[in-house]
């Protein structure tokens, strides 16, 4: 029988979907791609409020977030920790409370702290989704990734994609590795030592520590920035020389012009990727940002499907 629901009517990490959902998300996300068009015509979050609850800055998860609920026909409302009643104390479960009460069924949540969506799924019957916690994980980064290596190459089937840059910080590296090494793909590491998370050894990967290897090796690279934000000091000897041994350069890019690029974003030009880079053929940042949309509609289209569902079980 043909499936219809996910197998969770949340998204806390890439842990959480099967093969199925994958092929499903894909399947949803190709026919909202094909029809882009027809952006005021869908009714699948009809009735939904979603709450954007973002505890750290972002641009591309919460605007296409934003776009995918508006497109669905669903409500959307954001939630500012400094402009609501947690500056007065209130905790994150009675806020998470207090929304429920108001008849939001989507929490849209990214956080400094790793665990929150999953201490907050505990809390409620509603649907949670991971958009970023902490250096733990970003699933729809991961899936809107995977959708762009898939249709660029047509399979992911025993493709080598290689993630290079500061892995230890980076929950896209963890999203990434577990989505791609699901679905099929090789995956390799590249980074300074120091910036390599301890686990790496029982992940299975092959690792690199010079970036001219990894592009050797690889069909696709994802790049990854130094996450400052989440750094202690000394971890690299200095920026340029990050640049100078993990950087993506045009002199680097040009012996192997068929090297697929991503970057799931903000980019700091000069450091991790050389600008002259970024507008080849084959650099598909901004075209991963386009599908950033489409995955999430398909994504929230599925799990408001399977909330029902089990809803009515
Ligand atoms: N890739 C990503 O999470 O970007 P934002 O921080 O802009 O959302």
């Amino acid at each position: 029988m043909q499936r219809f629901v996910l197998s969770h009517p949340y998204l806390l990490s890439s842990e959480d979907l099967s093969v199925e959902d994958v092929s499903l998300i894909f399947e949803r996300t190709r026919f909202f791609e094909n029809n882009s068009s027809k952006k005021d015509v869908y009714d699948d979050l009809k009735g939904y409020t979603v709450a954007l609850a973002f505890f750290e800055p972002s641009t591309r998860t919460k605007f296409s977030f934003e776009l995918a609920t508006k497109r669905l026909g669903g409500e959307c409302i954001s939630f500012s920790t400094t402009s609501s009643s947690m500056t007065k104390g209130e905790s994150l479960i009675d806020t998470l409370h207090t929304l429920e009460a108001m008849d939001v069924q989507i929490f849209i949540v990214r956080h400094s702290a790793s665990g929150v969506p999953l201490l907050l799924q505990r809390n409620t019957s509603k649907i949670i989704v991971n958009a970023g916690d902490g250096r733990h994980e970003h699933p729809t980064q991961a899936l809107l990734d995977s959708y762009t290596i898939f249709k660029h190459f047509g399979y992911l089937e025993n493709l080598k994609v290689a993630i290079v840059g500061d892995l230890l910080h980076s929950r896209v590296a963890r999203s990434n590795y577990l989505l791609l090494k699901k679905l099929g793909a090789l995956v390799g590491l590249c980074g300074p030592g120091t910036l390599l998370p301890k686990f790496h050894n029982s992940w299975n990967v092959t690792v690199f520590s010079d970036i001219d290897k990894v592009i050797e090796w690889a069909d696709a690279i994802i790049l990854l920035r130094l996450q400052n934000e989440r750094m202690a000091s000394g971890l690299v000897p200095s920026v340029s020389e990050f640049a100078k041994f993990f950087g993506l350069t045009y002199e680097r890019i040009s012996r192997k012009p068929e090297l697929v690029v991503l970057h799931p974003g903000p980019v700091n030009y000069g450091i991790e990727l050389e600008y002259e880079v970024a507008n080849l053929p084959n650099v598909l940042i901004q075209t991963q940002v386009t599908h950033g949309v489409y995955v999430r509609m398909a994504l929230l289209s599925l799990l408001a499907k399977t909330y029902e569902f089990r809803r009515l079980r």
